[in-house]
């Protein structure tokens, strides 16, 4: 196979260089998750039985699968984990597929909130925000600059250890259906709605203690709490998905082309209380990644 198009890799065959997939074989409603066993869970339970269900996957570990619920089509994309995967699946996506495209994460997060227990669901209805290890704050020398410069840099949080950005929102009919279908599903008591925080690290820019590198992160959720008291969640791919559905198409005079419009929203199960330390079951698990997994199908094929 060979690729061509060093700015954007292409094969001889029209796939994509890491998702691996063609014009066709992506429908526009997408739900992406990162596990590809809970990718293939939620097909095979949810997806019509009388359309086969077409496989694509690449080396670089993304699975699509493609098939309808309830008469649409819909493609399921487990994606792994981080910022970077969702990029690559975004980014991917969009060249290969035509028009508009609605899509879903259901992933796992960790919960900084009291209202967010292990073994239940949040919906980020306020957006995300991105939370950012300043790699210059740790390469040894600190702060080198002085006076004014220094206060500058204080002031700003330009060298804290951690940077965090500002909101990015859900696409507010899509993220609104979603809650409805997930309570729905899972009971009004068992959905924490609020923001959340996509990290560049499972370790230090989540507030992990690693003895073994120093990562000056012991106040990093109090500092979020603070700013974004909104804050429920702690993983690593939804903000990279609704600052991108919120970028795509967007032309200089701020409009949007309409071929190129996505909209994004993004739901999680609690796995970790980073608050209290309980982690959650694998039967738990199980149980969640059907109901809401269904959830998201539903809401995806009743987008109009
Ligand atoms: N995924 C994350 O990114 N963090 C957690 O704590 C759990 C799942």
């Amino acid at each position: 196979m060979g690729f061509t198009n060093a700015n954007f890799p292409l094969g001889d065959d029209g796939r994509t260089y890491h998702v691996g997939t063609k014009l066709g074989e992506t429908a526009n409603k997408i739900l992406t998750v990162g596990d590809p066993a809970r990718a293939k869970l939620i097909a095979q339970t949810h997806f019509d039985k009388d359309v086969p269900i077409k496989e694509v996957s690449s080396k670089r570990g993304f699975v699509t699968l493609t098939g309808a619920y309830k008469g649409v089509p819909v493609s399921i994309v487990a994606i792994g984990m981080g910022i970077s995967m969702m990029d690559f699946f975004v980014r991917e996506v969009r060249a290969v597929t035509e028009g508009p495209l609605d899509i879903i994460r259901f992933g796992s997060c960790g919960s900084i909130s009291e209202r967010a227990k292990v073994g239940t669901l949040a919906v980020a209805t306020d957006g995300a925000v991105c939370a950012t290890r300043n790699y210059d704050h740790f390469t040894g020398t600190g702060d080198n600059s002085a006076g004014l410069t220094k206060w500058l840099n204080k002031v700003t949080g330009r060298n804290d250890p951690y940077h965090l950005s500002q909101v990015v929102k859900p696409d507010s009919r899509l993220s609104n259906k979603l809650v409805s279908k997930i309570k729905e599903a899972a009971g009004a008591d068992n959905v924490a709605t609020g923001l959340n925080v996509t990290a560049d690290s499972f370790y230090s820019s989540q507030a992990r203690y690693d003895p073994r590198f120093p990562d000056d992160n012991q106040q990093l959720v109090e500092t979020i709490q603070k700013r974004y008291p909104n804050a429920i969640t702690l993983e690593m791919e939804s903000f990279m998905l609704l600052h991108l559905a919120a970028c795509s198409g967007r032309k200089a005079d701020g409009s949007v082309d309409p071929q190129l419009r996505i909209r994004a929203a993004a739901t999680t199960m609690i796995f970790a209380d980073r608050l209290g330390g309980e982690f959650i079951t694998y039967e738990v698990t199980e149980k969640l990644e059907a109901l809401a997994g269904k959830a998201c199908l539903e809401t995806l094929v009743e987008m109009q």
